[in-house]
């Protein structure tokens, strides 16, 4: 039997709000879960490695009832390496199924990051029977090359699926398209771009991004070039993505560009940027200023994030999927038989606000299935609360509402002194995330360094959609535009969850659902 219960410190006087649920069978988690997933701060609801060392998403493609995730996997440690393709397949975005390595490294180098596309018309010919043919474009690595001190070592391949993506042939052609001379020349994100009926085709190039344009995926024309004077220049750009969008509160439709960034992020380390303005099919226009710079996700824990391909019309989400870390400490997190996890899948929209176009970013619905008995409490409304909220097994999604002037706290804690701080700072306006206490921090030294995430307007109402899981806080604030992504690794799983104010606040929502883990059979 489970219970739920929520305590008001009110006024000094504690209140227990309980409700005894009958309904709940869920056995203890180390029962059901499939040991490898009991590990100490392995995810239970985010997609990470079965084991060993992985990075970006690659290849999200959706397929027949099927979304692929390949991923940068080096199947040898939990470090970075020679990379490879790992892939995994989901049918609803949650749940995922571990499948073999689907790329190699060969002659021609390791493989790096790149994306892929259901080839509907069969332009590049690949097509041998009944379905049809996935392409992935990758960039490879040549360890050789850079070891040798050229310029030219990255370069990009393709490779074909005439299997539904389970199965992957590498195209004898390869590379389609050879480097000048750019040392940084990779990540390449393609997609059909009906308006001018040809494949168009974004990558990173040192410190800008080029657009290339094909008829049949093979064969590949530089379009132009964007970036080298415009947004951030803080690191070396990476892992492009370029899609349309209709905009809410608008009129039509915009393009959004995200580009990640290798340093200097607006909390410090790896980052990533977006950009919007008209895409024609071969140019990109920014319609903001070149110093404008607006940040995908003010935490320090999205990176390298793309979107899926060919999800259907009928559902015209772009789904946008991370990597949940940070180049300034990935390699050393306290993990120990595999390292990294994939963000929760998110849903990314534009809307029209005071300031401009800007990004709406929100979890997708289908995460609503790990719900188990929610605790709603509909306008507690009272002064200098607190109200404390049970963490079972360490996992919860929480969706509150309130209105404040003053600062306030959202608290996870443990029974060990432990916790993760996100703060409401009224007179800065701004929101903070503190890790500092949250167990296991010393591996990096700027690891524990408070994360600033300024808010998009200055409003009394606050709306936050939070995702608890044993290693990570993901905050969707302010309906979406504002986002924080933050890692930590407590000693143990934190098993309550305090908002606390120190002034008058009104409750308007405090909506919170323990959540199954994924792995749980
Ligand atoms: C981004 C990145 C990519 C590259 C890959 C290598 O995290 O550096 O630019 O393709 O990782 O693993």
């Amino acid at each position: 039997m489970d219970r739920i219960a929520v305590i008001f410190a009110l006024l000094g006087l504690t209140f227990t709000l309980g409700c005894n649920t009958t309904t709940s069978t869920t056995p203890p988690m180390s029962a059901t879960i499939h040991p490898r997933y009991t590990e100490p701060h392995r995810p239970q609801f985010h997609f990470s490695p079965d084991s060993m060392w992985m990075n970006d998403p690659n290849g999200m493609v959706y397929y027949d009832g099927v979304y692929h995730l390949f991923y940068q996997f080096y199947p040898d440690s939990t470090v970075w390496g020679p990379m490879h393709w790992g892939h995994a397949t989901s049918k609803d975005l949650v749940h995922w199924e571990h499948l073999p390595i689907a790329l190699y490294p060969d002659s021609l180098g390791l493989i790096f990051s790149g994306s892929a596309v259901v080839d509907w018309k069969n332009t590049a010919g690949f097509k041998s029977g009944e379905k049809d043919p996935l392409v992935a474009m990758y960039t490879y690595h040549l360890m050789e090359g850079e070891k040798a001190g050229r310029t030219d070592f990255q370069y990009q391949g393709i490779a074909y699926s005439t299997d539904g993506g389970i199965s992957w042939d590498k195209y004898e052609g390869n590379p389609v398209i050879p480097n000048s001379g750019v040392k940084d020349f990779r990540d390449p994100k393609m997609f059909w771009h009906e308006a001018s009926n040809q494949w168009v085709m974004i990558l990173a190039a040192k410190d800008r991004v080029q657009l290339f344009n094909s008829p049949d995926l093979k064969n590949w024309t530089l379009a132009s070039e964007f970036g080298a004077n415009e947004g951030s220049h803080s690191g070396v750009w990476e892992c492009p993505d370029l899609f349309e969008l209709p905009v809410i509160g608008g009129t039509g439709t915009k393009w959004m560009m995200i580009v990640s960034l290798g340093d200097g992020g607006p909390n410090g380390g790896s980052c990533t940027q977006y950009f919007i303005g008209d895409f024609d099919g071969k140019t990109f226009v920014n319609d903001h200023s070149p110093e404008t710079i607006l940040w995908l996700d003010d935490g320090r824990d999205n990176y390298a994030g793309v979107t899926w391909s060919d999800v259907p019309e009928s559902d015209s989400r772009k789904i946008f999927l991370g990597w949940m870390s940070n180049w300034k400490y990935a390699q050393v997190v306290p993990t120990e038989t595999w390292r990294s996890a994939m963000t929760v899948p998110r849903k990314l929209e534009l809307v029209e606000t005071r300031q401009g176009v800007r990004l709406k970013t929100l979890p997708v619905r289908e995460l609503e299935q790990l719900r188990k008995e929610a605790l709603v409490i509909e306008q507690p409304g009272a002064e200098d609360q607190q109200v404390v909220i049970p963490l079972t097994e360490g996992l919860g999604e929480l969706k509150l509402d309130l209105r404040t002037e003053a600062s306030f706290t959202i608290q996870l804690k443990n029974s060990k002194g432990e916790s993760v701080q996100f703060l409401y700072d009224a007179s800065l306006n701004q929101y903070a995330i503190d890790r500092a206490n949250a167990g296991k921090v010393d591996f990096e030294s700027s690891f524990p360094d408070t994360q600033v995430i300024p808010r998009k307007g200055k409003w009394a109402s606050h709306s936050f959609h939070v995702f608890v899981d044993h290693s990570s806080m993901e905050v969707f604030a302010e309906g979406g535009l504002t986002v924080a992504t933050s890692l930590f690794f407590p000693t143990e799983n934190f098993h309550e969850l305090v908002i606390g104010t120190e002034g008058e606040v009104a409750f308007e929502k405090v909506e919170c659902y323990p959540l199954r883990s994924i792995w749980s059979k």
